[in-house]
């Protein structure tokens, strides 16, 4: 059983997703130590489109968590905390459907802020993982490159609700946006879920673009691969942290 985190190793640049493949095999034998790492904790987000397989891939990630004994908290974003998740109500709820661009942003980032501080930050310092669904890319994705939002504007925002804690590994599970709102098709769509398809492939985009930015933060995944296979690469990644 393992119940100290390895904090001290992260990813390099060399960890350079090859987008044609959204294979990740490859890249894991080039794991080292990252400098920037605080060494407290550490803070993994998902991310990836409506159906993506996010939740599911938590869920798997958990499960091993607990059998290591190791220390995690999983939450999400809009909410987490009870402010936040009165704040989700009112972003998802679909009667609010007239709700500008700009007070969408703010209420995002206003749960992020509570979020951050009531939940996130206190369980780093505990030294436990964090596991968020969702968190300051996705504001990225759906406000700067979905609804045209000014990145500069963003940028402030995400530093002042963050507190400048920026996840140390996120995950995201790429695939087809036809795939993903197919698999959600059945469901109560929320607000942001009923957009249309154009919507979310600028989500889509704007997602892998980052990744492609952030190379030493970001492991692309393949969301059309089984869940296991997913899961066995996310363990995988994870290695240098919860061990075999
Ligand atoms: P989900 O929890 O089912 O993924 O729903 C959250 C929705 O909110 C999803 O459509 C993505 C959207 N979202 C944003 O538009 N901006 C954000 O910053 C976050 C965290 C989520």
């Amino acid at each position: 059983m393992m119940n100290t985190i390895n904090t001290t190793q992260l990813f390099s640049e060399s960890t350079v997703h090859n987008k044609s493949s959204h294979c990740v095999s490859s890249h894991l034998e080039n794991l080292t130590p990252k400098d920037s790492f605080s060494g407290k904790g550490l803070f993994i987000t998902f991310e990836g489109i409506e159906g993506s397989g996010k939740t599911t891939q938590i869920i798997m990630l958990v499960e091993v968590l607990k059998a290591k004994g190791i220390p995690y908290v999983t939450t999400r974003e809009p909410g987490g905390t009870k402010i936040s998740e009165a704040i989700r109500d009112l972003l998802l709820n679909p009667e609010f459907m007239e709700m500008k661009p700009e007070t969408e942003l703010l209420l995002y980032c206003a749960s992020r802020a509570q979020h951050t501080a009531e939940l996130i930050l206190p369980a780093l310092e505990e030294g436990k993982i964090v596991i968020s669904d969702r968190y300051f890319d996705s504001t990225y994705a759906y406000q700067g490159a979905a609804r045209e939002l000014d990145e500069e504007v963003i940028n402030v925002l995400t530093r002042f609700s963050t507190y400048g804690r920026n996840p140390d590994l996120t995950f995201l599970l790429d695939l087809p946006v036809e795939v993903g709102l197919a698999r959600i098709k059945n469901r109560n769509l929320d607000r942001l879920e009923q957009e249309t398809l154009s919507f979310h492939e600028k989500v889509r985009r704007q997602f892998l673009s980052i990744a492609n930015k952030y190379p030493s933060r970001y492991i692309v995944l393949d969301g059309e691969s089984q869940p296991e296979i997913i899961h066995r690469q996310i363990l995988s990644t994870l290695q240098p942290f919860i061990g075999e």
